[in-house]
């Protein structure tokens, strides 16, 4: 057992508060159907009503129009998938005439990326919007790529990787000025800094209860009153029809704990972690020569820290850190066996070799400021030794 465990992987998941953890436990006797017309269904359904009460709070929205999902890549995926069935015909067909065209950016989670490319193998055109060295959305390029045939722009909130945050409001304007749907995808701006759908005039919003200290599995999509929605799945009635299954009623429960949490505590949680977020960057300058800050320096989400250092490698620097206790995660991705650059890092002009040895604190609940300064003389001596092997091996 090492001695010390240093979780600064917040952005990849969060654990499960305790208070969210206790509402779950006395929750699991709730058995009832929430579908259920008995008792025991009017008790579950309770439940997921005062959730979506929660969650619509959190979101500065009516209750009536959160779904709730299995998480952010549903979320993502509905919406993708809805502007599938406007943009067809019957026959399935990309129609020829009206709105077919889509646009996202560059630095998008997998789950929109990705998506935006399966409806681009339909015959949907997708533009995928650049951005500036600090990762912000090149709005002229927006501007440019509006169209009368837009059917939705999708663009985070803010960025799970370097934590640069979009002016969504503005974007907002221009998309609904253009006739066109707007998603934002706030999946790690939720519980970070506020956010209300309403007053960002967004059609849909996409978030996730396992970045919020709720549990895994669980998610919202905010549908605005008027805007399309097609079921992802179909089925049954749950949802209103727009979203089938019994209900994940005790993951919904948690949900919402964790919803009324942040509700609370989301003005604390910017200004303290902003502050240790600080005092690690800081530190990580003063003590380490030649290093890159990646990310917006003011527009940026509180607990997020990614930094390159150039003569080392990422991969090296993660498990010489998780050998002292501490877990963080590399701005680049694992894909299919092959280490494939950040798309993001790459996106705003970091070269594949110094996005190699890039890594990403992200910081949360719990960390206290002992914590950061172990981080800081942990990560000092190993940059050091990774850097003199690689000028020894050149
Ligand atoms: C920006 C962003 N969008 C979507 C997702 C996917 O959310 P989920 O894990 O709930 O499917 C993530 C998770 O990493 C994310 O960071």
């Amino acid at each position: 057992m090492l001695e010390r465990q240093i979780y600064v992987d917040y952005n990849a998941t969060t654990p499960l508060r305790d208070e969210v953890k206790a509402a779950m436990i006395a929750d699991l006797e709730v058995y009832g159907n929430a579908s259920s017309l008995h008792a025991a269904g009017r008790l579950a359904h309770a439940r997921v009503e005062e959730a979506r009460n929660a969650v619509g709070t959190l979101l500065g929205v009516p209750p009536r129009d959160i779904i709730f999902t299995s998480g952010g890549s549903e979320s993502n995926n509905t919406v993708f998938q809805t502007m599938r069935r406007l943009g067809s015909g019957p026959d399935g067909r990309v129609l020829p005439e009206g709105r077919t065209e889509l646009i996202t950016t560059a630095i998008e989670h997998p789950c929109v990326l990705n998506s935006a490319e399966f409806l681009k193998t339909l015959g949907f055109k997708v533009s995928f919007l650049p951005v500036d060295e600090y990762g912000t959305v090149k709005l002229d390029a927006l501007k440019a790529a509006l169209n009368e045939r837009t059917l939705l722009v999708s663009v985070m909130m803010a960025n799970n990787e370097i934590g640069t945050i979009q002016d969504i409001k503005e974007i907002s304007q221009l998309v609904k000025a253009a006739g066109a749907w707007m998603h934002t995808d706030a999946v790690q701006a939720v519980g970070k800094i506020p956010v209300n759908a309403v007053d960002l005039g967004v059609d849909y919003l996409t978030m996730s209860a396992h970045k919020i200290y709720g549990p895994k599995g669980i998610g919202a999509l905010y549908v605005r009153k008027g805007a399309p929605l097609f079921p992802l799945i179909q089925g049954g009635h749950q949802e209103d029809g727009f979203r089938a299954g019994t209900y994940n009623n005790i993951g919904i429960l948690g949900f919402g704990k964790a919803a009324t949490l942040a509700v609370k505590e989301v003005d604390r949680y910017g200004r303290e972690l902003g502050v240790l977020r600080n005092r690690l960057r800081d530190g990580f300058i003063e003590r380490i020569p030649h290093i890159k800050i990646n990310g917006h320096p003011v527009d940026v989400l509180p607990n997020t820290l990614n930094v390159s250092f150039p003569g080392a490698e990422g991969e090296a620097i993660l498990l010489s850190m998780d050998m002292q206790g501490i877990e963080a995660s590399t701005g680049s991705a694992c894909a299919s066996g092959s280490l494939e650059p950040s798309h993001v890092l790459l996106a705003i002009g970091v070269g594949p070799e110094l996005a190699h040895g890039s890594i990403r604190f992200s910081l949360g609940w719990g960390v206290t400021t002992e914590e950061v300064d172990y981080i800081i003389e942990t990560v000092v001596p190993i940059i050091a030794r990774l850097r003199a092997m690689s000028t020894l091996a050149s």
